[in-house]
């Protein structure tokens, strides 16, 4: 697992006529299986940086290698294929049906009919769409299936690296917490290395294992979400992710207070996820999502039933003052 997926040694990028570079001397390591998320506000290189990977920009200057090969040594159609790319638009192809969308890698790989048609199956179930959405077409599926639909396709000749640009932008908060869950659950059994361009700071501590925070151009911050919140390397990060604000606000809030109530599906009582006493406070709990990576925390009482849970959404809805 130590591996090195993606590294950016010194890279820049200054477009024609631009006075300052869009991406500035990063140097980055990402290892394989990682999930890391891109956090900083409009214009400050996000895109910029994720289309250097596949190549969609050259950089002006620097190195970036996968899996120990630069990427200039491969030939462009081979390493782009090996990528899957989720657009900031999401960018599914009017005129063909949703089956024909998630099989363009697969067909472009010469891949054999039976083979394709199992493997659009297997990622519509994944992505929990209908199989009888596979001959709609995409203006005929909601916002949030088309994006549904955006990731298959990037998954479909299972890239091992996943790039995904504000992938659950235009998505309800409630439908984008559940694909959230799916997304990292899927990608915790595949193994996946994700770079992940969100501008939701909720999003971005509670789907990356490793954060990055840009500002114009450079990483003010590559780190775990956890540090970040508990330790912002300057300003602009701790203003970013106003961690002082947030901790003070759930310090004093008691968990039990806040907890919502299990469901069915919850495996709670198998002891999966980790657990607090009800007098914990709502810091507690964040800290210990973020530290286990994990989407709740268990209350439980004194003699250990579990009594409600603690998600991100709860300590994000819980209100200043
Ligand atoms: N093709 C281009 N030509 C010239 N300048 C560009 C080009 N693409 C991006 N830029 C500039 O580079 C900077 C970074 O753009 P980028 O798209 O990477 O930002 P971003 O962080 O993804 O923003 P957003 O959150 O709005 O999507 C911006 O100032 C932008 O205007
Ligand atoms: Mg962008």
């Amino acid at each position: 697992m130590s591996k090195q997926a993606i590294v950016f040694d010194r890279v820049s990028k200054t477009f024609p006529k631009a006075s300052k570079p869009s991406v500035n001397e990063t140097s980055l390591e990402i290892g394989q299986g990682s999930f890391v998320t891109i956090l900083g506000a409009s214009g400050c290189g996000k895109t910029t940086l994720l289309k250097m990977v596949n190549r969609i920009i050259e950089p002006s200057s620097g190195t970036i290698s996968i899996f120990g090969k630069d990427i200039r040594q491969q030939p462009l159609t081979e390493l782009r294929r090996s990528i899957g790319y989720v657009i900031q638009q999401i960018g599914l192809f009017p005129h063909m049906t949703i089956e024909q969308n998630i099989s363009t890698v697969p067909e472009i790989l010469g891949w054999d009919r039976e083979k394709i048609k199992s493997r659009v199956k297997e990622l519509m179930e994944l992505v929990h769409l209908p199989e009888s959405f596979s001959k709609r077409y995409p203006h005929q599926l909601s916002g949030g299936q088309q994006q549904r639909v955006g990731i298959a396709r990037a998954m479909a000749g299972d890239p091992e690296v996943l790039l995904m640009d504000e992938p659950f932008g235009a998505i309800d908060a409630i439908t984008r917490g559940k694909l959230q869950d799916d997304f990292k659950q899927i990608q915790q059994q595949l193994g996946k290395t994700v770079i992940f361009v969100t501008h939701d700071v909720e999003e971005a501590l509670k789907l990356g294992d490793k954060m990055i925070v840009m500002n114009e151009g450079t990483i003010q911050q590559y780190d775990t979400p956890l540090r970040i919140l508990e330790q912002p390397a300057n300003e602009f990060v701790s203003r970013l992710v106003q961690a002082d604000d947030l901790f003070q606000r759930l310090h004093l809030i008691r968990a039990e207070d806040s907890m919502i109530a299990l469901d069915g599906h919850d495996p709670a009582d198998a002891g999966q996820y980790p657990r607090l006493p009800a007098g914990a406070s709502l810091k507690d709990a964040l800290q210990l999502i973020l530290k286990h990576g994990v989407p709740y925390v268990v209350i439980e009482s004194v003699n250990g039933q579990p009594l409600g849970k603690i998600t991100m959404a709860n300590l994000y809805s819980v209100e200043g003052g």
